[in-house]
């Protein structure tokens, strides 16, 4: 998938005008705006969502999606970036979308003591997430000794088997446990099924298993209306961008988890999101450019030049070794035997279609997630002109400050 010739060019000239002096992430706002109206569908769908902010880690990127939406939920990954989402949105409500060992929610209670915003109520707002008897131990443990009241979430297993609980006596007692406990509450159930889109559809073999992880999921449910709860009114939250749409009722899920497909990198190429526009890009400046030549082997590159196997042309490129692959110019070719490097990583180009020095080339993230964190500010660009540079989340100091 390809953005259009000319928004390269334009993309290059503002740079340029920008005296932009290192490689530098963008977000296109125009294909985020475009994105965005297709999740505002889903959402019409009756589903709530929830902004995947370990695929979106940038606060200003987070606070556009959120206000242009309505979201008011945030799936979190990592304690650092936690305490600073909470810092800049203290209203959202917040879901961890992995446990954490009990000594990240000592460190999280300290910070939270001595720098959290006065208006966020963790007990309300921040559902730790658990996937075993013995971490629920653990955090009932620690909620008895601070007498800090937790809220819950447990993790089930849907069938991609990465941890988490499944419809037994185990998940029985664990729901017990919290309802008997001074300090826990349950907010509800996370169960992920990414699982779903590598099965292939031929033979009904994924809507077998898509079956299969509903029938779970309703079990965990069934279980905790045994046990006096409506769970209507928890989080019962799943998908992902690689499967929200497959997504029709709220019989059994009622949140849907959504990052990556917003700004949908190339690892996102599905045919459930052919309809969204890759939003994110990496460009870069060419330093150096010369003819293409391997290193000792003269004759070898005008042999490979006159075959074609390399281009005629060889640039020097600001950086590289992004997971990412290069999309412009077209002809764009990373020169094998110069191998990776993340300082100055060599590319060649055909006739006709060579960068000057000074020029910048463009690469497709792979992924989000790793990627957004790599280049500092993010460019945010709509039609020719960049709007404003955003930061992107990083350590806050005071984390390593408090004692828990
Ligand atoms: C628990 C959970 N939910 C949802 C997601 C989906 O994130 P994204 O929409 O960025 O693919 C992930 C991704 O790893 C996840 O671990």
């Amino acid at each position: 998938m390809r953005a259009p010739e000319n928004f390269f060019a334009n993309l290059n000239q503002s740079l340029k005008t920008h005296e932009c002096a290192f490689p530098c992430l963008v977000v296109d706002l125009d294909a985020l705006d475009h994105n965005i109206s297709l999740i505002k569908a889903s959402q019409t769908r009756g589903f709530d969502v929830r902004l995947v902010a370990k695929s979106l880690p940038c606060p200003s990127l987070i606070d556009y999606i959120t206000k242009a939406t309505g979201i008011t939920r945030i799936m979190s990954f990592h304690l650092p970036f936690l305490c600073q989402l909470i810092e800049n949105f203290p209203e959202m409500d917040f879901l961890l979308g992995k446990p954490m060992p009990t000594s990240a929610l000592k460190r999280f209670n300290a910070w939270r003591k001595a720098d959290a915003p006065q208006n966020f109520v963790p007990q309300d707002q921040l559902h730790w997430l658990i996937d075993s008897q013995n971490r629920l131990d653990q955090y009932a443990g620690f909620a008895e000794q601070s007498r800090e009241p937790l809220s819950i979430c447990l993790e089930i297993d849907i069938g991609l088997h990465r941890g988490g609980f499944s419809p037994n006596k185990a998940f029985e007692n664990a729901i017990k446990q919290i309802q008997s406990h001074p300090y826990l509450k349950l907010s509800g159930l996370m169960g992920y099924e990414a699982h779903l889109a590598k099965i292939p559809e031929a033979f009904g073999i994924k809507q077998h298993f898509r079956q299969r992880s509903r029938r779970i999921y309703q079990q965990c449910r069934s279980i905790i209306s045994g046990q006096g709860m409506e769970p209507e009114g928890l989080i019962l939250n799943s998908g992902g961008s690689q499967t929200f749409t497959e997504f029709e009722s709220q019989e059994t899920e009622n949140e849907l988890a959504i990052g990556s497909a917003l700004l949908k990198p190339s690892d996102f190429d599905l045919n459930s999101l052919k309809n969204f526009q890759p939003a994110c890009w990496i460009a870069t400046p060419v330093l150096k450019e010369q003819s293409s030549q391997l290193p000792g082997a003269s004759t070898i590159s005008a042999l490979l030049k006159a075959t074609g196997i390399i281009g005629n042309h060889a640039g020097f490129i600001y950086g590289g070794n992004w997971q990412a692959q290069p999309v412009y110019p077209q002809s764009m070719q990373r020169m094998r035997p110069f191998g990776f490097s993340s300082n100055q990583e060599c590319y060649t180009f055909k006739q006709g279609d060579y960068p000057k020095v000074d020029d910048f080339v463009f690469f497709r993230p792979k992924q989000s997630e790793a990627l957004l964190l790599q280049f500092g500010n993010i460019a945010a660009y709509r039609s020719g002109q960049i709007k404003n540079w955003w930061p992107v989340l990083g350590y806050p100091q005071s984390l390593y400050s408090v004692q828990p």
